[in-house]
């Protein structure tokens, strides 16, 4: 098993993220079944950089959990998990993203992420909401394993490069959360 370090996100780890996350513009010409929707252009570092700022001060707010996995020196993966619609009556759920770099998928840091970001939400959301490519097998599973459920499915959510690829909406009832 590879050796991981699961921690909160840190100012000095907009470098690494953007690399990773840059990463995946570069993987999707080599695996189109990347289960991650991007944008039909690479994002300046600039948008990047309001990425960055926006998630950093919404979790500074309370309004967003974000945990890093570190492998050999560097940031190589994140969970998020964002208030839906900070100040509504929909913001008792938070909804959730995760993703690693292709070359530390399977090693373990995707359970490790999860657990530790389901652990921070513990009080803060009271569910938890995705949506997951129906051909991701590794992070349906996953997501089984937490004890996530399907709640519904949209066809043809994503269009890339001209192919449809649906959504299964996925739900974890976390209880109560503090007013
Ligand atoms: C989905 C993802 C986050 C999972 O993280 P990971 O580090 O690869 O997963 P882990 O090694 O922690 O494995 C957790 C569970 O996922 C499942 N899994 C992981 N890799 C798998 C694979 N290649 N095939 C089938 N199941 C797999 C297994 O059930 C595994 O549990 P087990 O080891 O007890 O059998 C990661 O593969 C990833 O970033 N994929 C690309 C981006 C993505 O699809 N993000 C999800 C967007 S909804």
């Amino acid at each position: 098993m590879k050796e991981f370090m699961i921690r909160d996100i840190k100012f000095g780890d907009f470098e690494d993220l953007i690399d990773t996350y840059y990463s995946y513009y570069a993987e999707i010409k080599e695996n189109p079944e990347l289960g991650i929707t991007l944008f039909r252009k690479m994002p300046s570092l600039g948008s990047e950089v309001d990425w960055f700022r926006d998630l950093y001060k919404e979790k500074l707010n309370g309004n967003r959990i974000a945990v890093v996995a570190e492998a050999d020196g560097k940031v190589i993966g994140i969970c998020e998990i964002a208030r839906n619609r900070p100040g509504s009556e929909v913001d008792h759920i938070g909804r959730l993203g995760i993703a690693i770099r292709r070359e530390y998928r399977s090693k373990g840091a995707g359970k490790m992420l999860m657990e530790e970001a389901l652990r921070q939400s513990k009080g803060k959301f009271e569910q938890i909401i995705l949506e997951v490519f129906e051909g991701n097998t590794a992070a349906i599973k996953l997501y089984e394993k937490m004890g996530f459920r399907e709640y519904g499915s949209l066809k043809n959510a994503i269009k890339r490069s001209g192919k449809y690829i649906g959504h299964k909406l996925m739900y974890l009832e976390m209880g109560k959360a503090k007013e």
